[in-house]
């Protein structure tokens, strides 16, 4: 029995899996790094791998930029940075939910030639040279809208569902900054996922994990470094055998100023240091020469990777001078000898976090593109061992197809290996509010209590418990400072309703009602706190309340089973998940929840406004709009161009042409003329004409040529369709000819025809029409030139030898009738059969044809 319904439920869900999945079963995955964009379309029918770009690039690069109107993505815009380099906008990563004010803000003024300003919200704007602002969510916005416009592409239809990596170290502002752009973009959030962890969901993908084990991530990107150590084990299913894993997050390490970028940089102070010693010129203050070393600074970076020095030359870097250094993989190392113990910390911060030591570890699995830096492979070889590195992940794409895969899993809508995920935020947040006043003179005491220490899963919920009879205000903040600059406070939360609540539930005879608020962590980790409700017990006073209360035992003094703060703040730490009440209680008690009002507010960085969304929205679109504009007019002029020059070539081409042959010198001239006219006016004013004028040029040209071309279209199609014609003139007369003799001979035999005699008199018609107007028609074509207009067109001969092949048809088609019996045997016979072998009942009546 049991197991039939359980059946019947998987079934279920199976069904359910493949009703949504011809619906809208795709999911975008984007890796969203401060230098390279990977992103990947999972979709039915598409193949699973990443997204490649329009130059089939397997990564993009995150840049936007603007030369003059034209708006250009990835390698194009990174391209041109150096010359318009206040137009070009790269590693805005740092700028995600940044306060203005902020120590990674001003790293990025260090890297960055683009013009920044504090947007309303306290954050970043960046200014183009033509003063159009933009906040740093629209601007990774745009780049969301491009990979979507790629997988748009590649899969046939909108994709609306897209999973994001993050840091693991990535704040709420940061998050709501990355979800905000994604709205902003036209998409979704299914999800954020730590980009350590989509790296150990694609790792887990390909293995099968008997006994748990211990591995590190270790991800050397641009802007920072970051290690996280996981858990792999079998994933536990009650009783029945699993082959899923379960992956859990058990600590993360970093260092928010250590990547790519910071050697990017370190190595451009080189070239700069000694430009200035050598030319005695500022060039820092010259953007477009600070553009270019920096694009030589990656150039000269990579190929110390593989030698012991560089030369560098730039040609004109900055007041006409063209520069030269040699620079040693020695002298950089040097420069970047600070940074070299910090390579390696986040796996041992990670670690202690994890409460591991690398004796547990596994492997060290190296992922992101400075991993493979090897400044950096040394230091972390030193730091593990050389055995313990795991260079066989690919360390660009692992995190996005990591993340593609968890998409997936979550969207339900694709069957996948079964694995499981559990994450952890990594820094404290605690819950802050005002204790009761003892007097209401006294200055309120702030009460804190820790939440979620740093390492809490994701996906938890906690309860808070107040003893309160007034509204109240609630804090949720990170206990300690993440990153220099950014703000504590998370939001805040106003509980409103609460007298009101609690005099309903003690009118109705609750005992001590307190007041629960259920604080979230997401999975994609976020925190929010999005119901509070009044709560108490409401005893039962009926009879059977009390015969139950007499005889069920339980005293009626029952403790809430949460711990609650006191109302003159006692340090009693209020944090504690919901219990289920017991089954006992139940029994005689009532417990009653109202819920309150609960709204939040953020602040000092609050993520974007509904409005402010929409806002950003619009303007993406409008400039989507102007950029398909373009796109039509400039197919429109390219169309015209193409039409004018095949024109011109026809016109040009000697006297035997089709062409030539079938126009008259007079449409010639004309024709002519006005193909000079309008490839002037193209020269002239065609920049400036819309794209309606362009498609009327060519309208009015065809007007011209059209005619022409239709003749020996004709010309050539004529002998066709003269022979169908005939076919069909011929064929007709045959089977009248046929019909009628048979006709005759049946009506002497007294047998029922197929036909009646009105019936081909009227295809005799058709036919006589048919041929008149054909021989009409063929008469007068005889008569005239190549270039003039034909007397007849080929497709209304078409069309009327077709309506004669159709009277014809209808006719030859008829089925033969039934012999007609004779009465005297239908009457002794005819009950056996009758009614289905009725001679002309189940036959069409003549006349009755359709037609
Ligand atoms: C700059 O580079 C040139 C060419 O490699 C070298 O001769 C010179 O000593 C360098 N100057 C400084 C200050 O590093
Ligand atoms: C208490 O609230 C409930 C439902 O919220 C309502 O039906 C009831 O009338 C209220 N009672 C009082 C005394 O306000
Ligand atoms: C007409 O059609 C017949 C049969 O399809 C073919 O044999 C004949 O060559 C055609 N004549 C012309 C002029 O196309
Ligand atoms: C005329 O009758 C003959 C002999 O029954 C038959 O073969 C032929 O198909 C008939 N023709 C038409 C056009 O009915
Ligand atoms: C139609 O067919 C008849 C008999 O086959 C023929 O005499 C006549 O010329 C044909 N008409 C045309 C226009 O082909
Ligand atoms: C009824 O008709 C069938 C053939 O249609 C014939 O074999 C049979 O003899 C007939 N029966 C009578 C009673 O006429």
């Amino acid at each position: 029995m049991h197991q039939l319904s359980f059946r019947r439920v998987i079934s279920l869900v199976i069904l359910f899996a493949a009703l949504f999945e011809s619906s809208f079963a795709a999911v975008l995955a984007i890796d969203y790094g401060s230098d390279w964009i990977k992103a990947s379309l999972m979709k039915p029918g598409v193949p699973f791998d990443v997204l490649l770009n329009k130059d089939s690039k397997r990564k993009i690069q995150s840049s936007v930029a603007w030369k003059k109107d034209d708006r250009l993505f990835s390698t194009d815009a990174a391209n041109i940075a150096s010359r318009f380099p206040s137009d070009s906008f790269s590693s805005l990563k740092y700028l995600q939910g940044a306060p203005y004010d902020s120590d990674v803000v001003s790293y990025f003024t260090s890297i960055s030639t683009a013009e920044i300003l504090k947007s309303s919200r306290g954050t970043v704007a960046l200014k183009q040279s033509d003063g159009t602002e933009w906040n740093s969510e629209e601007l990774i916005a745009m780049q969301f809208a491009y990979i979507k416009s790629l997988a748009d592409d590649l899969g046939g239809e909108p994709v609306t569902d897209v999973i994001v990596t993050v840091p693991p170290y990535y704040t709420q502002f940061e998050r709501d900054a990355v979800a905000d752009a994604v709205e902003v973009a036209g998409l979704r959030t299914l999800a954020l996922i730590n980009d350590g962890t989509a790296v150990a969901i694609n790792y887990a993908m390909t293995r099968t994990f008997t006994v748990p084990e211990y591995h590190v991530i270790y991800d050397a990107g641009a802007s920072s470094t970051r290690a996280t150590v996981v858990s792999f084990a079998p994933a536990e299913e009650g009783k029945g055998k699993s082959s899923g894993t379960q992956i859990s997050v058990l600590g993360v390490g970093y260092d928010r100023a250590t990547g790519g970028t910071e050697l990017d940089r370190r190595l451009r102070e080189i070239l700069i240091d000694n430009f200035t010693s050598k030319h005695k010129r500022d060039i820092r203050k010259d953007k477009r020469g600070m553009a270019k070393l920096w694009k030589e600074a990656g150039r000269v970076k990579a190929i110390l990777s593989a030698n012991s020095d560089a030369m560098s030359t730039v040609e004109s870097v900055a007041f006409d001078i063209d520069f030269k250094a040699k620079v040693t993989r020695a002298e950089f190392e040097r420069a970047c000898l600070d940074l070299q113990g910090r390579f390696a910390r986040p796996i041992d911060d990670a670690l202690a976090r994890a409460r591991l030591t690398l004796s547990d570890i596994t492997s060290v699995i190296l992922t992101g593109g400075a991993s493979r830096t090897p400044m950096i492979q040394t230091a972390v070889k030193a730091a593990v061992g050389e055995e313990r590195i795991a260079l066989n992940v690919n360390a660009d794409e692992a995190a996005v197809l990591g993340a593609a895969l968890h998409g997936a899993a979550l969207s339900r809508q694709f069957k996948t290996k079964d694995i499981r995920v559990s994450d952890i935020i990594a820094h404290d947040v605690q819950a802050s509010y005002f204790a009761t006043a003892p007097t209401p003179s006294a200055k309120p005491r702030t009460i804190s209590t820790l939440i979620f220490p740093e390492g809490t899963k994701h996906g938890t919920r906690k309860t808070l418990t107040f003893k309160r009879k007034e509204d109240f205000a609630l804090w949720l903040d990170y206990k300690n400072i993440v990153f220099p600059g950014f703000p504590k406070e998370i939001l805040e939360v106003q509980i409103s309703g609460v007298a009101e609540a609690l005099g309903n539930l003690t009118e109705r005879g609750a005992v001590d009602p307190v007041i629960k608020a259920t604080v979230t962590l997401s999975e994609s980790g976020f925190v929010s706190i999005k119901e509070a409700v009044a709560f108490g017990e409401i005893k039962d006073e009926s009879l059977t309340g009390r015969l139950k209360n007499l005889f069920g035992g339980g005293s009626t003094g029952e403790q809430v089973p949460e711990s609650v703060p006191s109302a003159e703040g006692s340090a009693a730490e209020p944090a504690s998940t919901v219990k289920p009440p017991s089954k006992d209680a139940k029994d005689f008690k009532d417990r009653s929840t109202i819920p309150l009002t609960v709204s939040t507010s953020f602040a000092p960085v609050p993520p974007m406004t509904v409005a402010e969304k929409k806002a950003g929205r619009e303007k993406l679109r409008a400039i989507d709009n102007k950029e398909a504009a373009k796109v039509r007019k400039e197919e429109a002029r390219n169309t015209l161009e193409g039409y004018l020059y095949r024109l011109r070539d026809l016109l040009d081409d000697g006297p035997e042409t089709p062409f030539k042959k079938c126009s008259k010198a007079s449409e010639r001239e004309v024709l002519s003329k006005e193909v000079k006219n309008t490839i002037s006016w193209l020269h002239d004013e065609g920049e400036q004409a819309d794209t309606a004028q362009l498609w009327g040029k060519r309208t009015m040209l065809e007007l011209l040529e059209k005619p022409i071309t239709h003749r020996y279209k004709e010309i050539e199609a004529f002998p066709q369709a003269l022979n169908t014609s005939q076919m069909w003139n011929w064929s007709t007369r045959l089977f009248l000819t046929e019909a009628r003799d048979n006709l005759t001979a049946e009506a002497k035999a007294g047998v029922q025809s197929r036909w009646t005699k009105e019936e081909l008199d009227a295809l005799e018609v058709t036919l006589k029409e048919h041929e008149v107007w054909l021989n009409d028609g063929v008469e007068k074509q005889k008569k005239m030139k190549m270039n003039d207009d034909p007397a007849i067109t080929t497709a209304e001969m078409k069309t009327r030898a077709k309506a004669l092949e159709q009277h014809l048809q209808r006719l030859v088609k008829r089925k033969a009738p039934k012999p007609k019996k004779a009465k005297t045997t239908a009457e002794t016979n005819g009950s056996s059969n009758a009614g289905t072998d009725e001679p002309t009942g189940s036959n069409k009546q003549p006349g009755h044809d359709e037609l």
